[in-house]
């Protein structure tokens, strides 16, 4: 039919139907119908034939998320059946006692449990009248709640009208408001980016978003919204359980993000808590623990309730991500290039399952945008295996008036002069003394001995101090100068016998002959790394030939570019890292000469591997030496551009990513296969 002759009531429900079936394909199913622009031209095309036909216009159509008029001020909003709270389990003998009463109150063991995501958000009530919203509340003190109708219009996966058939008149949809980690860091870089307040975490992201009273700048605040479960409705079959409403509510197009996992007791449902906990960094959004719910409805009735929680759920809460504890103190350490990092001494707090005493700061400009002060109350934040940061000040329990934090204008361990980083914009403050500041000297002799570079076992960071504050060494060539270190000498120390003595001359001398590449890496020239070690030290085969490299010779090395390749030539030019070398050689320092001969028809040349969980025999560092060997490379995490997972035992996030992403998964045997073919 040709659309001058339709109706524009008629047409402007179609293109309404037609937008909303695209939007719950895009937002709920993550699996668009239409291209961007596509939507855009239908929703265009709606716009204009609603402005030309106002009369026409529901309250539910598409064209009205955003653009809704702000409010004065929230109004109160009396929820029409209670928005309860959950008891808290937090290990496995509370969840047993929970299991347990559950039982007891019902007389049988014939119980079953739905455990699912308990999101780290806002509770929201949506009440749908015949099938379209007409209001949205906040929990409150779940008796009276504020009206966000205004602001919830925006979350674009929340479905202004019903799909499907059967809608009853009065439908209340309880879930959680959330920010999605990505929308979190988008929304914190356009802060950052105006100078603006960056939020401390998702749910406060969330919190602020939800409570404003234009839309229109929640909807710069993207929100998402997840169902778990009823208020009121007019629902003539209600479904037996839990689990079969969420599945209903799935079929009206609300978002459901998983269904419960049925369990029958507390081993299975801490099965899933320890599953749940493995995908949590995984997952787009925040959660805080797992909710376990009796799924069936006759069973929840007969339970009841005891005050505002029902006795037929729990939360089984994940130890805290974020706790607040006293910053004590700010240390600076010199770093092996002598770069000063300031750190936070903070009085030792147990947060996100390990005890926290100190974290790193960064640099200055860090402590400023955080507005960290010595004595302050502060959020530190740990999430997973992540490493422990200091969120901020809670600036409202500081007495003191606030004075930024300046780093040491002299070096605290040698008294030199600082000067600016200029590679970094400015950012980096570093001692100048780079040839004998006895803080970047130790570090570099510790990083040159460390196992992954020279491996001399027994030289540890307590002896390297030691050696140095003694004055012996001054450089890495003074560890194999006999006149420095032997057996005489350190014998008369205390605290070392000659049997460590010995072992430990007969480790350096050990060390003389590691390969090219651990001997790059541990000399800890400025921007090379181990990998970068490795392609320099198969390029260019000795020491000699790289000292002598030329500027072009070293820009055609695979992934060195300009900065790298000027380090390179910087180090190698300088006079006194000249002598050092040729000391070194005199020594008796001489990395075998590295033949390059990798077979580039190998199956595992130039493909990315990465390594996660316990293999059966292999080591991980066994493993990563021999992908090497191959012309694998070997990536510390897993993207779209890995080819290859090579998982063991207890594999985490990195297996559930892998397998998200569709990438490869293979085990030790696939690879000793792979290598020895
Ligand atoms: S059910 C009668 N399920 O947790 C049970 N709550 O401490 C009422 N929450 O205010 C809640 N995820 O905001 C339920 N899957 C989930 C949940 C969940 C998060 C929040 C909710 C509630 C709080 C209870």
């Amino acid at each position: 039919m040709l659309d001058l002759f339709t109706a524009p009531e008629t047409e402007i429900h179609t293109l309404s139907q037609l937008l909303r079936r695209y939007e719950h394909a895009y937002y709920v199913q993550d699996a668009p119908l239409v291209t961007d622009a596509e939507y855009d031209r239908v929703f265009k095309q709606l716009q204009v034939l609603e402005a030309a036909h106002p009369e026409f216009q529901s309250a539910d159509s598409p064209t009205q998320r955003v653009g809704g008029q702000a409010v004065a001020a929230f109004s109160q909003v009396t929820h029409a059946q209670a928005m309860l709270s959950l008891g808290n389990v937090f290990d496995e003998a509370e969840l047993n006692a929970f299991d347990i009463r559950c039982k007891e109150g019902l007389k049988t063991d014939a119980v079953v449990y739905g455990a699912e995501l308990k999101f780290d958000g806002l509770a929201l009530s949506l009440r749908y009248e015949n099938g379209s919203l007409v209001q949205a509340a906040t929990r409150g003190d779940g008796a009276v709640g504020e009206d966000v109708t205004h602001t919830v219009k925006t979350i674009r996966n929340v479905p202004l009208k019903l799909a499907g058939a059967n809608i009853p008149s009065v439908l209340e949809v309880r879930g959680e408001a959330i920010m999605t980690r990505a929308d979190f860091a988008a929304l914190n870089k356009r802060q950052a980016a105006n100078d603006d307040k960056l939020f401390v975490n998702p749910r406060n992201a969330a919190a602020g978003s939800l409570r404003q009273l234009d839309p229109k700048i929640t909807a710069q605040r993207p929100l998402t919204f997840y169902a778990y479960g009823i208020g009121q409705h007019t629902l003539n079959a209600l479904p037996v359980s839990h689990s079969q409403t969420l599945a209903l509510l799935a079929e009206y197009g609300l978002p459901v993000y998983q269904l419960p996992r049925l369990c029958a007791n507390a081993t299975e449902l801490l099965a899933v808590f320890a599953d749940i906990g493995e995908q949590r960094d995984g997952l787009p959004f925040d959660i805080d623990g797992v909710v376990y719910k009796v799924d069936n409805y006759a069973q929840q009735a007969a339970l009841g309730f005891v005050s505002r929680a029902p006795r037929w759920a729990v939360a089984h809460k994940f130890p805290a991500q974020e706790m607040q504890t006293k910053l004590l103190a700010i240390d600076v350490q010199v770093g092996r290039t002598g770069v000063l990092t300031p750190v936070a001494r903070l009085e030792p707090v147990f947060v996100g399952g390990v005890t926290v005493t100190n974290a790193t700061l960064h640099n200055e400009t860090e402590i400023h945008r955080k507005q960290l002060m010595v004595g302050d109350t502060v959020i530190v934040r740990r999430a997973g295996d992540v490493i422990p940061e200091v969120v901020q000040s809670v600036l409202h329990l500081r007495e003191a008036e606030y004075k930024p934090y300046a780093l040491p204008r002299s070096c605290p361990a040698c008294g030199a002069a600082t000067e600016q980083d200029i590679e970094n914009e400015g950012v980096q403050i570093r001692c100048s003394n780079t040839l004998s500041c006895p803080a970047q000297l130790k570090q570099s002799l510790w990083h040159f001995a460390q196992r992954r570079a020279m491996d001399i076992d027994g030289l540890g960071d307590k002896i390297v101090d030691l050696f140095v504050d003694l004055g012996w060494l001054h450089n890495v060539a003074d560890l194999f100068d006999p006149a420095v270190l032997n057996l005489e000498r350190m014998s008369n120390l205390e605290r070392f016998g000659e049997k460590s003595a010995s072992n430990l001359l007969a480790a350096i001398d050990a060390a003389k002959t590691r390969p090219l590449a651990r001997l790059l890496y541990g000399l800890g020239i400025r921007h090379v790394g181990e990998s970068t070690a490795r392609d320099l030290a198969s390029t260019f085969g000795s020491l000699d030939a790289l000292q002598s490299a030329s500027l072009d010779a070293l820009l055609a090395v695979p992934d060195v570019g300009d900065i790298v390749a000027r380090s390179v030539l910087d180090y190698f030019t300088n006079p006194s890292v000249q002598i050092m070398l040729t000391r070194l050689q005199a020594l008796g320092v001489a990395p075998p000469a590295q033949v390059v001969s990798l077979d580039t028809a190998h199956r595992l040349f130039g493909k990315t591997v990465v390594i996660t969980g316990t293999l059966p025999t292999l080591g991980r560092d066994e493993a990563a030496e021999l992908l090497r060997a191959v012309g694998a490379k070997v990536a510390g995490s897993v993207s779209k551009n890995t080819h290859y997972l090579l998982a063991g035992e207890a594999a985490g996030s990195k297996l559930e990513k892998a397998k998200s992403l569709g990438v490869t998964v293979v085990d030790e045997e696939w690879l000793l296969g792979q290598v020895a073919a």
